[in-house]
């Protein structure tokens, strides 16, 4: 079987990194970039860090405003999947790198699967709900993380190409925290708190933005604040000041780092998706700075505060107490990417 994988932005890496290990051995694999991240800190340091080989081919593309860049991949994939005439073109989460390659591989007519299907947060401003819900709906086969992914995929009755895998951030997350642990890389717990915000929502409106800042820069421990070019752009052009009160500002942190600094801290603040799961899979409360998350199960065990357009409410979220202790786990065993091999290889198998 070939299997070629197409990443772009970096939650995307991360779970490639599971899946291109499960591959060995048991598939050709191969692994396009399409250059949505290009940055050492947004792309290089996760293949190097998490083990896995260069991509075999990266478009290159970078930044634009949506069309531009989706379009541009759109075009670049092409050739690319006409080139490799793979088994399946596997397609991970919701960003412009996921839809254009749903859209390149339909359009071929080559088998496409969707990695973390089935996700919700039904909110049309946001970019990544356009790009989830038209890539299901493309895609042949849709491998969900949750129950509560493949409920929503058979409300919009896509439920005969859905299978439950389990989340492969699981796999990757415990294998990254074991190691951590293992060189003794965590430090001081409770020290303080770790916050990223990057979501056009938050960055694009200086006042919010402003807002949200004034309330990082009041909480009661230092806030290590892991600024994506994004933010860090749109503060500029804002003239909001990222680096005062309790806000120590830095650069993004390579995964094994960001894991050890969230397992030594009191908490977390994001507007990240894939965070608030990693933060609550390592035991960390977080608060989210969205109105609504496509990881219900975090708030629904407690572990997770959301807060939308009332950000007089995040200090006392961020600085509530800690939450009953849960050994729920609505988000896989940590062999999610196994699970993910086996179907591919069974349904090529099928097709003959
Ligand atoms: C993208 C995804 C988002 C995901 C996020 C993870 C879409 C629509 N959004 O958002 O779902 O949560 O990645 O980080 O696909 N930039 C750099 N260096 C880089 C990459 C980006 O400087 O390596 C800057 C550029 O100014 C760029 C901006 O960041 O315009 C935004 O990058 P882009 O890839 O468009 O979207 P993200 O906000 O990163």
């Amino acid at each position: 079987m070939r299997v070629l994988s197409v990443v772009g932005a970096r939650p995307q890496f991360v779970k490639l990194a599971p899946i291109a290990a499960a591959m060995a051995g048991r598939a050709e694999h191969i692994v396009v970039h399409t250059g949505q991240h290009y940055d050492e800190l947004m792309s290089d340091v996760f293949f190097r860090d998490l083990g896995m080989p260069q991509p075999d081919v990266n478009l290159a593309i970078g930044s634009g405003a949506h069309g531009k860049q989706t379009g541009a991949m759109l075009a670049e994939l092409e050739p690319v999947i006409e080139r490799y005439q793979p088994d399946w073109v596997l397609v991970y989460g919701d960003t412009n790198s996921t839809l254009a390659a749903a859209v390149a591989s339909v359009k071929l007519h080559v088998p496409l699967a969707h990695l973390e299907a089935g996700l919700r947060s039904f909110n049309r401003r946001m970019p990544e709900e356009h790009n989830r819900v038209l890539t299901d709906h493309a895609a042949d086969l849709l491998l969900a993380p949750t129950e509560v992914a493949m409920q929503h995929l058979a409300h919009e009755g896509l439920a005969d190409r859905s299978v439950l895998v389990g989340d492969v951030m699981t796999d990757v997350l415990y294998s990254v925290r074991d190691s951590v642990v293992a060189r003794g890389a965590v430090t001081d717990p409770g020290a303080g708190y770790i916050a990223t915000i990057h979501r056009p929502d938050n960055t694009d409106d200086p006042e919010r933005l402003a807002a949200i800042v004034d309330a990082l820069a009041g909480l009661d421990r230092p806030v290590r604040l892991l600024a994506h070019p994004r933010l860090v752009a749109a503060a500029e052009a804002a003239r909001v000041d990222l680096q005062r009160g309790a806000i120590e500002l830095a650069a993004p942190l390579a995964y094994p780092d960001l894991v050890a600094a969230v397992m030594g801290s009191a908490g977390v603040v994001t507007d990240s998706g894939g965070l608030q799961k990693e933060a609550f899979l390592l035991r960390v409360p977080t608060t989210t700075v969205r109105p609504e998350t496509e990881w219900v199960e975090t708030v629904e065990l407690g572990w997770n505060v959301l807060v939308g357009s009332d950000l007089a409410a995040l200090p006392a979220a961020v600085q509530r107490p800690r939450p009953p202790e849960t050994d729920a786990a609505p988000y896989g065993d940590g062999h999610a990417a196994g699970r993910v091999v086996d179907v591919l290889a069974q349904r090529a198998a099928n097709r003959g």
